[in-house]
């Protein structure tokens, strides 16, 4: 298959209304996308990713009355949430409605549903003309795309058109809230932060597998990415002598130097180049990363999430 490049969100569209596959920027991470409710279509993305069937996808949206056409129900902490954030980086899970087919929720009776704030996503879903599904556009078990070029590097001859926009404006995927039963669990942090969705609905709590009244996240147990090179979280700012080919980011600069180094001037910087760090790290067969750990408030909890989960992988 030749995949397109593109800057036209009216020219991506026209492949999602012939059945195809399309890579699209939002503000968190590239998603791909297909009609939501065109099963073959969605089947592809599966292909191209070598996503494992049981993940579900989240549906994208570009007007809210299509959430109407995804949804059973909108509960009154779903109603306040989607007030306070949407358009934004936060996907909201519901119950679904009968015509959203079961491979895009794994099987599961939810679906996630996000409103993307950014412009080119927003034209595109707009064009679409109906909700698109996507998950984010790298292989399976690669870090999520910020930039086309990633897309590119993962899904060239895989999909039908990758829509060329900016780097992604957040860099880590948006934060996911379940909100099918009456108390809302945290399944996925992300740039809308724990605090900001207490100021909403104050009970919202962040989800921990084990708990018996909430329903699990399906991507929660599957292994997450992590690099080739060993990722160490960087706990007191002192950076270990290491004569390995090394690499660092955070946001201070110790005093060795590093094959590959980048310093962030905040921690919203830091967060944006992350996932690209990592693709740039393995291209150079970087053999140990160290991220410095920053403050867990606001996206900084998102950050060193996914930190600590390319730790572990
Ligand atoms: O920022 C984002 O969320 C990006 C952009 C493209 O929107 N998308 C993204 O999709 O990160 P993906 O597929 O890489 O991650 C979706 C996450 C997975 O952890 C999945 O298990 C969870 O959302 N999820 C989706 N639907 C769910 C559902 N019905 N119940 C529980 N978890 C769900
Ligand atoms: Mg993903």
């Amino acid at each position: 298959m030749h995949t397109v490049l593109t800057d036209s969100p009216t020219e991506a569209a026209e492949f999602i209304k012939r059945g195809g596959i399309v890579a699209f920027p939002t503000e968190t991470v590239y998603g791909l996308g297909a009609a939501a409710f065109n099963t073959p279509a969605i089947r592809k993305i599966f292909e191209a990713k070598k996503r494992p069937a049981d993940n579900p996808l989240i549906a994208h949206v570009g007007v809210s009355d299509q959430i109407n056409l995804l949804v059973s129900k909108i509960s009154d902490s779903a109603d306040k949430f989607i007030a306070a954030f949407f358009p934004g980086p936060l996907t909201l899970v519901l119950p679904k409605s009968e015509s959203v087919p079961l491979i895009v929720t794994a099987g599961l009776e939810s679906v996630g549903v996000r409103m993307p704030a950014n412009e080119t996503a927003k034209e595109f879903l707009k064009a679409c003309g109906t909700p698109i599904v996507a998950p984010s556009a790298n292989l399976s078990g690669r870090p999520s795309p910020t930039i086309w070029q990633a897309v590119l590097e993962d899904l060239d001859g895989r999909i039908d058109c990758i829509l060329k926009g900016g780097p992604t404006q957040i860099g880590l995927e948006s934060t996911v809230v379940d909100c099918t039963s009456g108390v809302p669990h945290v399944l996925r942090l992300g740039s809308v932060s724990l605090e900001q969705l207490r100021e909403v609905v104050p009970e919202t709590r962040i989800y921990t597998p084990g708990e018996k009244e909430a329903p699990r996240s399906p991507g929660i147990k599957h292994k997450h990415y992590s690099p080739q090179a060993r990722v160490v979280l960087i706990e007191n700012g002192r950076v270990p002598a290491d004569n390995g080919k090394s690499a660092f980011i955070g946001v201070h600069r110790p005093e060795q130097q590093f094959a590959l180094q980048k310093f962030c001037s905040s921690v919203d910087e830091y967060a944006r180049e992350l996932f690209e760090f990592f693709r740039e790290c393995d291209r150079h067969n970087v053999d140990k990363i160290f991220c410095e750990q920053v403050e867990e408030k606001g996206i900084g909890a998102a950050l060193m999430d996914r930190v600590r989960r390319a730790a572990a992988g």
